[in-house]
């Protein structure tokens, strides 16, 4: 049920109307709200927050509309230098950047917006539950399907596991490269719209690629309430956060990380091409990983907006004091909830372009909407990944390299960082023909 919680909680009222919830699912919301908002309170306790600032609406009648002016969308222009050392020394070669300001980024990171890894984290079996020959469009593939069975003998009343699917073209000479998607689960019973779109899994398979799926709320929920379970649940032996503990997003990224270790084992796999690929909070989540896990190669992070790539600083669409209350806050660490309260959204050391730093030199794509996606902000993800070129150029390669934004289906893929507007709302199907251009491009795939 937790799986598709946030789902029917976010979507379906939309979609199908709240009206074809059954009793069960509106007490089950119910219930998840009411935890998520003690949760959430007893986070600002610790924190001494008394209130926070409140987030902006997505309705422009309501109150304390988002932001859609660009010429007010910068109050604080001028973002923390990534090549600048804490000490005020001049980062100026790329042993300075790996063995000196990386870390402290990261570091600032973990401290400031996503919390602390926890050390020690518990192994992972993988079982495979079923290897199926099926057919995907006119492609004969394998579906391998797995559970991943994370250890609990610390704390044997939590019990987490991670579900994962593999699908491997059916005939290959050598092992192939993957893309990973952090996927949404649908309630039983609903079909998404249809769509003349080739599934993404098709056009990866068309290619002779592996296309595999991890459900991130099989081992984190989507909520407060759920903090308190899964592998965060878990290491807090069933406690509640403190501020510095890692977030939903953090946790998510551990789980494609397990993901990709058992890939590292498979013969069919080439591990060292693995995509990571996301939407919406499961592209602040693909940022996340891809920033933390170097194993990664390549990433399509999908309208990812605050929290994800988005400028923290940028006051357009969704801003700092959307995530930081009581329905998201679980993505971040307790302590960014301080950028909603007592501090300005410039009081942060980093920004999103930092983020991108952590990234560098790898490849990756940035896709989002032009109409109905603005509250992602799709300039404040671009300026993001302009501001992170020196970086990019101190390793030696082009990161975006333009800082002109790009019109509506206009491609950039000048250097290691591509950028595509599509012509739709917030969806991925429009980018996901040019990501897979780009990947091919950027891991010598053609
Ligand atoms: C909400 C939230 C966004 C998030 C999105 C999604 O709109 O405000 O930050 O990206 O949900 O995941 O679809």
């Amino acid at each position: 049920m937790n799986n598709y919680l946030f789902f029917v909680f976010l979507f379906v009222p939309i979609l199908v109307g709240a009206q074809q919830r059954t009793p069960e699912q509106d007490s089950l919301i119910a219930q998840t709200v009411r935890k998520s908002k003690a949760d959430h309170a007893y986070m600002l306790h610790q924190l001494s927050i008394k209130e926070l600032r409140p987030g902006r609406s997505g309705n422009p009648n309501g109150i304390n509309p988002a932001n859609y002016e660009e010429s007010e969308a910068n109050p604080f222009p001028n973002l923390p230098d990534l090549l600048t050392l804490k000490s005020g020394e001049k980062v100026s070669t790329p042993k300075q950047w790996i063995t000196l300001r990386r870390p402290e980024i990261e570091y600032l990171f973990n401290e400031e917006i996503y919390g602390i890894t926890p050390k020690n984290l518990p192994a992972v079996n993988w079982v495979l539950l079923k290897s199926n020959p099926e057919k995907l469009g006119n492609y004969d593939v394998n579906v391998l399907t797995y559970s991943g069975q994370v250890a609990n003998d610390t704390y044997p009343s939590i019990s987490v596991t991670i579900d994962l699917t593999i699908t491997l073209p059916a005939l290959q000479a050598q092992p192939v490269p993957i893309v990973m998607e952090f996927a949404f689960v649908f309630p039983p019973g609903f079909n998404p719209p249809p769509s003349n779109e080739i599934s993404w899994k098709e056009q990866v398979i068309a290619k002779g690629w592996g296309a595999a799926v991890i459900i991130p709320t099989s081992y984190q929920a989507d909520n407060g309430a759920g903090l308190t379970e899964g592998i965060i649940g878990l290491i807090n032996q069933g406690k509640r956060r403190s501020p510095s503990d890692w977030g939903t997003l953090k946790a998510w990224g551990w789980g494609a990380s397990k993901a990709l270790d058992l890939m590292e084992t498979i013969p069919q796999i080439n591990a060292e091409k693995v995509a990571i690929m996301g939407h919406s909070r499961f592209g602040k989540a693909a940022a996340v990983t891809m920033a933390y896990d170097s194993r990664f190669a390549i990433a399509y992070i999908a309208s990812s907006g605050e929290g994800g790539l988005k400028l923290h600083r940028r006051d357009f669409g969704e801003i700092v004091e959307n995530i930081a209350g009581p329905g998201l806050y679980h993505w971040m660490s307790g302590s960014f909830l301080n950028y909603a309260g007592p501090k300005g959204w410039d009081d942060l050391p980093i920004d999103a372009h930092s983020l991108i730093s952590l990234i560098a030199p790898r490849p990756f794509f940035i896709g989002v909407g032009a109409n109905g996606d603005n509250w992602t902000d799709p300039k404040g993800m671009f300026m993001a990944a302009a501001a992170a070129e020196p970086v990019y150029q101190l390793l030696g390669k082009i990161g975006i390299g333009t800082s002109a934004f790009p019109a509506v289906e206009e491609l950039i893929d000048l250097g290691e960082i591509g950028f595509r507007l599509h012509p739709k709302g917030h969806v991925t199907g429009p980018n996901w023909p040019y990501f897979i251009e780009f990947m091919s491009k950027k891991l010598d795939l053609e």
